[in-house]
């Protein structure tokens, strides 16, 4: 079998099997059956595949077709430029949350500015959390933009905290990442006061369970999908823990799950919290809020 053929057959099987984007994912198969490069695929289309490549591509697009997600099956998912590695323990990483990179980028480089200091932030002197960190993808794509940062990044998951390192000592960021298994930040021994904390949280309701494609619900880790019956329980939490490791003016900033807003925003309207706004994602919905801690909470006036 040549590999137009072999593209065509994979196209054919996946789009009877009713799978998404199932060009895309049979070219991503044969590509990584074949240990090829995509300008390969296009530039020798009459090359013909070893029987051992023609098995491995089949075994991956049955499995493929049976609901198992493409990057369960390549063991990779690149985010903010970066090739991730991943596996069944950790959350896949979307694209929406370049968003929450972009945002923690933008809002520290406005301090800086607002400190009357150069607005190119190495990160020098910042110490940042990353809670829930999965994969590891929040914490190295921003180590890798500010390569003088520090962080500390907390998953209740052990065994998303070792995929976590792996992803961190591929990109040489390990030095900047200690990754430590805590429950929020409760079981950390240490508490020290953070810069910015930043993170994705499990926001899926239990109760969207039935609407969610299979290869979420039954691939994905629960632990990284749902925050509670609605999906929001998580957040009050998280921002009721963060207010309290954050230093004055310290900025959070957290995903949001589709419908999560109007739970979240009031969480963030206490006096304990300024400068609060919303940035949508490109499909127009509200996808991470950040917000700052006051330095000092107004005290209410007296009648
Ligand atoms: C939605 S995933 C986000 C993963 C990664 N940060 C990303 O954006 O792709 C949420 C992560 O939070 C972790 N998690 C769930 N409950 C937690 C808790 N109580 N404390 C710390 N981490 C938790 C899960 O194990 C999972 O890795």
């Amino acid at each position: 079998m040549d590999f137009r053929s072999a593209l065509k057959h994979g196209i054919a099987q996946l789009r009877a099997a009713d799978i998404a984007s199932y060009t895309l994912a049979a070219e991503l198969l044969l590509l990584h059956a074949t240990k090829r490069e995509r300008t390969y695929l296009y530039s020798h289309p009459e090359a013909e595949l070893t029987a051992e490549e023609v098995s491995a591509y089949q075994q991956l697009l049955d499995r493929r077709a049976s609901g198992v997600p493409v990057q369960h099956l390549t063991c990779k998912q690149e985010f903010w430029g970066l090739e991730f590695e991943v596996t069944p323990d950790v959350l896949i990483p979307r694209p929406e949350t370049e968003h929450l990179i972009e945002v923690a980028l933008d809002r520290l480089a406005l301090r800086e500015l607002h400190a009357g200091r150069p607005n190119k932030n190495d990160g020098e002197g910042l110490l940042i959390a990353d809670v829930g960190t999965g994969s590891g993808c929040i914490a190295v794509a921003l180590a890798k933009e500010m390569p003088k940062s520090r962080f500390m990044a907390f998953d209740v998951s052990p065994a998303a905290l070792a995929v976590a390192r792996r992803n961190a000592e591929k990109h040489a960021a390990a030095n900047q990442i200690e990754f430590i298994e805590s429950n929020l930040f409760t079981s950390s021994s240490r508490s020290p006061l953070f810069d910015l904390i930043v993170s994705n949280p499990p926001y899926v309701g239990r109760r969207e369970t039935a609407a969610l494609a299979r290869e979420v619900r039954d691939h994905e880790p629960e632990l990284a999908l749902y925050g509670g019956e609605e999906g929001y329980e998580f957040y009050a939490e998280l921002i009721a823990q963060s207010a309290t490791h954050l230093k004055p003016s310290g900025l959070l900033v957290l995903e949001l799950g589709h419908d999560s807003l109007p739970a979240v925003q009031p969480l963030l309207d206490a006096p304990h919290w300024r400068n609060v706004a919303v940035t949508n994602d490109l499909a127009g919905i509200p996808r991470v809020i950040a917000g700052e801690r006051a330095s000092v909470v107004d005290k209410p006036r007296q009648a």
